[in-house]
This record gives C-alpha cells, sequence and structure tokens, in this order.
C-alpha cells in the first residue's frame, strides 16, 4: 500500500484526489487557508515546515496539487505566482528526490499556445500567459531536480464544487441561472474532465513499475467543447431555456488563453490506462448534488 501526501487537499482536484486515493493507499492531505482535519495546514512558503512534514509523515509518493490556477490572478501578480507555482515546486520536488519520494507535479494544458493541437507529451510548450509560464517553469524545475519524477498535465477540470462559482465549468451554471441572456465563449476549445478521472488514472499509475511513471502524462476526457456548448449542455441539465444565450465569436477575458490545447494521451494508452465519463451525465450528476 502506498503512503501519498496530497497538497492543495482543499482544492477542487486535490478534494477528489483524497477521496479516490484513500480507497486504496494511506492518503495525507495538506491545504492551507481551508484546512481542517483531517487535511493538515502546511504553508507552501515555509520550507522548515515542509522539511519538518515530510520528515514526520516519510510518504513514499507525494501529488503536488496546490498552485495559483486563475490565469488572471497570475497576470496581475507573476512574484507570488513564481513563489508557489515555482520556487514551491522545486523546494518539494528537491526534498523527495533525496529521501526517495516519487514527487508527482500536476501541470495545465495551458503550457501549450493552443495553436497546434493536438499536443503529445514531448511536445515543445508555448505557453500565451503567465500561468502558462509558470507551469512551464515548474516542470522544468521539476524534472531537473529528478528525471524520474512526474508532470501531470491536465485541461479545464470539474466536479463536486462548494460554490458553483469554484471552477471554471460550474459557473457557467450560476451565469445560466442568473442571466437567460448571458455571453459565453464560443471560441476557445476545450476538454472538461472530471476531477475523479484525474483520480482514478493516477492512482493505476500508481501500480506501475517507478520507471513507467517517470516524465509527462496527459490526462484528458476527449469531449472537444467551447463554453457556449458548455452552457447549452447546462441549461437542459437544469431544464432551463438555452436559446437566449449569447456564443461569443471572440475570445473576451483579460489575461490571453489558448485556442485549442487537445492532450493526446499517448503514454497513459500505450500502458492501458484510461478512466473518462460523459460530459452530459456527469454535469448533471454534479449539479443535482448542488444546492442551487
Ligand atoms: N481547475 C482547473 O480547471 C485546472 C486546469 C488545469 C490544471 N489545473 C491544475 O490542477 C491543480 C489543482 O487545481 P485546483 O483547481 O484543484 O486548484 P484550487 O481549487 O484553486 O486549489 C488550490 C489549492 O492550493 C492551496 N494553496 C494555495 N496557496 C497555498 C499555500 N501558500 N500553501 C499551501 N497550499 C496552498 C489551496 O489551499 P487553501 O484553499 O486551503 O488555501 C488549495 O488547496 C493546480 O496545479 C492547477 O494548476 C487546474
Amino acid at each position: 500500500m502506498n503512503k501519498i501526501v496530497v497538497t492543495g487537499a482543499t482544492g477542487l482536484l486535490g478534494r477528489a484526489l483524497v477521496k479516490v486515493l484513500s480507497q486504496s493507499n494511506t492518503v495525507i492531505g495538506t491545504g492551507f487557508s481551508r484546512a481542517a482535519p483531517p487535511i493538515e495546514q502546511l504553508d507552501l512558503h515555509d520550507q522548515a515546515a515542509i522539511t519538518t512534514f515530510l520528515d514526520t509523515h516519510r510518504p513514499n509518493i507525494l501529488v503536488h496539487a496546490a498552485a495559483e490556477r486563475k490565469p488572471d490572478i497570475c497576470e496581475n501578480d507573476h512574484q507570488a505566482t513564481i513563489a508557489l507555482n515555482v520556487q514551491a515546486a522545486k523546494f518539494l520536488a528537491t526534498l523527495c528526490k533525496d529521501r526517495h519520494i516519487q514527487f508527482v507535479l500536476i501541470s495545465t494544458d495551458y503550457v501549450f499556445n493552443g495553436q497546434a493541437a493536438p499536443y503529445i507529451e514531448d511536445a515543445a510548450t508555448s505557453p500565451v500567459n503567465f500561468y502558462g509560464e509558470s507551469k512551464v517553469q515548474a516542470e522544468q524545475a521539476v524534472l531537473a531536480v529528478s528525471s524520474q519524477h512526474t508532470v501531470v498535465r491536465v485541461p479545464v477540470l470539474y466536479g463536486e464544487v462548494e460554490y458553483l462559482a469554484e471552477s471554471a465549468v460550474t459557473i457557467i451554471a450560476e451565469q445560466v441561472i442568473k442571466n437567460p441572456h448571458s455571453e459565453h465563449d464560443h471560441w476557445a476549445i476545450r476538454y472538461p474532465t472530471h476531477v475523479e478521472d484525474i483520480a482514478l488514472t493516477l492512482n493505476d499509475l500508481f501500480f506501475q513499475p517507478p520507471e513507467m511513471q517517470a516524465g509527462t502524462f496527459h490526462i484528458s476526457n476527449n469531449q472537444s467543447m467551447t463554453k457556449y456548448e458548455m452552457a447549452v449542455y447546462i441549461a437542459k441539465v437544469l431544464g432551463l431555456n438555452s436559446q437566449d444565450l449569447v456564443a461569443l465569436p471572440e475570445p473576451s477575458q483579460t489575461a490571453a488563453r489558448p485556442y485549442n490545447c487537445a492532450l493526446k494521451d499517448t503514454r497513459l494508452k500505450s500502458i492501458g490506462i484510461a478512466h473518462h465519463r460523459d460530459f452530459a451525465t456527469a454535469i448533471a450528476n454534479v449539479l443535482n448534488k448542488h444546492t442551487l
């Protein structure tokens, strides 16, 4: 049985990682402002606290899901973004190498510019915003610390949320409920992926021999859609009229976004690991569980 530490365990992906990985491993989750038992509070800017934490718990795997992942926030504060997304990741990766702990960095499809999809795992990176840039720097730093470490790129995520605005997908439900004439991006192609599919995939990967876990992996659903198309699905699930929703043909956000970052999961396919679910059914389940 693996002993796994999950950073960012109070976040969207981290909560699903703790839930799924706990079924067949010992898991210790860490968070920061939202940490409450059994999740331990660990400030990833506090190097002494991180070292004590790892030497106390002595895991054999660490999944690093904590990050600042909102592009507009990253664009406005480069220093804080580098401190959390790059420096903390590099420090953790270094401690893990010294202690023979498998280190897994969660990264993003935003390391690509979206002009040459689909992307295989060793395609050249080319971020269009500072969030993507910080993740490229984190990936390079982590793999420079050890080529045996793991980088896992994922696309836009959804799953059980604490509030609808918590994920870029469920916030669409809030917009659709509030305004039948709400406007939605119909330019960027996205591949919304359920956080539990990421967790199930990692769980399977951790049963592979260590050399098979090294390097970069892509995990992604393969249903492509724009945010406008997600809004139409969501309106249907909620029993709302989608006719008046407005499709925006141009990008509308502050920080630049890539057009289409389809991630090809060639490495996972080659070892027979795949967990995918239908978007319409899964988003219905997420919204049904949530009090709207
Ligand atoms: N969400 C997406 O659509 C998406 C898409 C592609 C890639 N990703 C990547 O997937 C990973 C997980 O994303 P997510 O959506 O789950 O993020 P999230 O919901 O925003 O959660 C961020 C996590 O980071 C923790 N954190 C922030 N500052 C910290 C600090 N100083 N010390 C310790 N922990 C700190 C937060 O803890 P508190 O909340 O307790 O403060 C929280 O647990 C990230 O690496 C992200 O870049 C996400």
